[in-house]
């Protein structure tokens, strides 16, 4: 963490040099549940509208809007679908924990829920975006095998010192990613997944650029996370994703960074 950004929330000290903890789902109130569920009720019906057709089969046959879910029951459902699972964590983890849990398909979800004071916008990964926003996704084959190669890939880019780029790519895939779908335009990416506002702007509003998905150019585009992105990056489908990914990236950082240093 570097100055300037906000401290850390949740218990670290129990967590192991995984940043595992234990999800402990008794400890949840039931004023928790209950924001949880405001969280999920908002957020569902903008879904609908806004969210291709992959993320809303698996959000629905996850029937999860009812309380804060039990981590290893959505676990055991994962790993029967994708061979994925879920590792509860206090938080935001380091680069490197964060990259081995998903280069194993363990992903990550905050056991926290945010105040409701942030019912609009949070910061940091919360229990709900983690959960409503990533999770469902995890349910489809090939969404699910490009995260595990992003966390492969990002082993690799630390050993190589170039985080920074690939940490773009999972910004404007992972997180605010759109997909031009049969149905037209729709989000994937879980920042916009789980936000109320950016949702509906990401895929209506004039304003953002919305360009094609075009790997170099991403790694090369610094983001600010904490307003509405002026661009995002539109794929055609997953397997384009995947496939636009699958090569060795070390002679694209070579290049990059001599962008800079040239
Ligand atoms: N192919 C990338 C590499 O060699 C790894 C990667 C895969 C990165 C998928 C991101 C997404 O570094
Ligand atoms: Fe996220």
């Amino acid at each position: 963490m570097t100055a300037g950004e906000p401290a850390l929330r949740g218990d670290y000290s129990r967590a192991g040099p995984d940043y595992a903890v234990e999800q402990q789902w008794d400890r949840y109130t039931e004023a928790d549940h209950a924001l949880y569920r405001r969280l999920y009720q908002r957020q569902s019906h903008l879904v609908r509208r806004f969210a291709c057709t992959e993320y809303l089969q698996s959000l629905e046959r996850l029937q999860a809007g009812g309380a804060i879910p039990r981590f290893d029951a959505v676990s055991a459902r994962l790993r029967a679908a994708t061979r994925w699972e879920l590792v509860a964590v206090p938080g935001l983890i380091p680069n490197h924990a964060f990259f081995d849990h998903l280069a194993h398909r363990r992903f990550p979800v905050t056991v926290w829920l945010r105040r409701p004071e942030e019912f609009d916008y949070i910061v940091e990964p919360d229990v709900f975006h983690d959960f409503f926003g990533h999770v469902p996704l995890l349910f489809d084959p090939v969404f699910a095998d490009y995260l595990q190669a992003y966390g492969e890939g990002g082993l690799k880019a630390e050993r190589l010192n170039a985080i920074d780029y690939l940490a773009r790519l999972y910004w404007f895939t992972v997180e605010f990613g759109l997909v031009m779908s049969g149905a037209g335009l729709r989000a994937y990416g879980a920042g916009l997944l789980s936000s109320p506002l950016e949702l509906p702007y990401s895929v209506e509003d004039p304003a953002p650029a919305r360009l094609p998905f075009d790997l170099m150019r991403i790694m090369r585009t610094p983001y600010v996370i904490d307003r509405m992105q002026e661009r995002y990056f539109v794929i055609d489908n997953f397997d384009q994703l995947f496939d636009a990914t699958a090569a060795d990236f070390a002679p694209l950082y070579a290049r990059l960074t001599q962008d800079v240093s040239g």
